[in-house]
């Protein structure tokens, strides 16, 4: 089967800061080129500072690029402006690390969940509200939450809010970043479940950023190792774990990582780390 990759990111640079000031650019991502095929998931991992964070928002164009392009299922964001960029934010959602400020305090569940379907698909009424309660219901949450804040949630039924909010929009893309790292041990393997049973149930492909390799072997399929704004490595997840070629992969993963094969991402076991109570 030849599907179109969902993300397509070609030679993507990014720097911050103005040359013309004192202090040199920070070349924050450098010539990334990478490919996502649908309903996959692609890990990028790689040190504090090393760009991941910088590339995610480049492909979901929350910043703009200095060179290169990104296409999401075949259209260029990068060139896009009014409302082909609002049309097209609908099909790539961000799922925050931190789930308590990705939320309004001041807004009730059922507005934060409704807002980006309301801003960008323009639903109203009933529609909206049906929409909103079938997400709610998707991330494994009861209806009685909709008149609830954020402060009176847990983190991790913020973190499904979270996720909640992103399905509205039926996007094609999940950027994951460190989504389940703010989170309790026993409550990160829930949320990382739910994760796998919603990517098959919506069709979606997931860009996981972690520094939690466990995650990143229980969850991607392909593997990106960014190292100073570069990739430097992309091999599929059993063969990074396996047999790493560059000198950085390989002492990342020698960090501390299990030597255990994952398993098969269409029949992946409930995740459960060391730490995990009953799921
Ligand atoms: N808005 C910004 N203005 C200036 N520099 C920035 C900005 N955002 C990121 N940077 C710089 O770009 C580089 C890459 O940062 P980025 O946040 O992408 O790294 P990261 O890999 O996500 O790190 P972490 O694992 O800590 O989240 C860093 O040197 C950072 O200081
Ligand atoms: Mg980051």
């Amino acid at each position: 089967m030849t599907d179109r990759p969902t993300v397509r990111a070609i030679d993507v640079t990014k720097s911050f800061g103005r040359r013309r000031r004192a202090g040199a650019a920070v070349l924050a991502v450098n010539g990334v080129s990478l490919a996502i095929p649908a309903r996959s998931t692609f890990g990028l991992i790689g040190e504090s500072g090393s760009g991941k964070s910088t590339f995610a928002r480049c492909l979901l164009r929350l910043v703009d690029v200095d060179s290169g392009s990104v296409e999401l299922e075949g259209i260029d964001v990068t060139r896009l402006r009014g409302r082909a960029l609002r049309s097209i934010r609908s099909r790539m959602q961000l799922v925050f690390q931190d789930p308590y400020s990705a939320l309004d305090p001041r807004m009730t569940i059922a507005d934060s969940i409704a807002e980006p379907a309301r801003e960008l698909k323009g639903l109203r009424g009933r529609v909206l509200e049906s929409r909103v309660r079938q997400c709610l219901d998707d991330v494994g949450l009861g209806t009685h939450l909709l008149r609830r804040y954020p402060s009176e949630l847990s983190g991790g039924q913020c973190q499904r809010v979270g996720i909640a909010r992103a399905l509205t929009v039926e996007p094609a893309l999940l950027v994951l970043d460190e989504p389940t790292s703010a989170l309790d041990v026993s409550v990160q393997a829930q949320i990382l479940n739910l994760l796998n049973e919603l990517q098959h149930e919506h069709d979606l492909t997931y860009l996981l950023i972690t520094h939690d390799l466990d995650v990143v072997r229980y969850m991607a399929d392909m593997v990106g190792v960014m190292y100073r704004g570069s990739l430097v490595e992309t091999a599929a997840v059993t063969t990074l774990f396996a047999d790493a070629r560059h000198p950085y992969s390989r002492a990342l993963l020698s960090l501390g990582v299990a030597t255990d094969p994952v398993s098969p991402p269409s029949k992946r076991p409930p995740f459960l780390s060391s730490a995990s109570g009953p799921a």
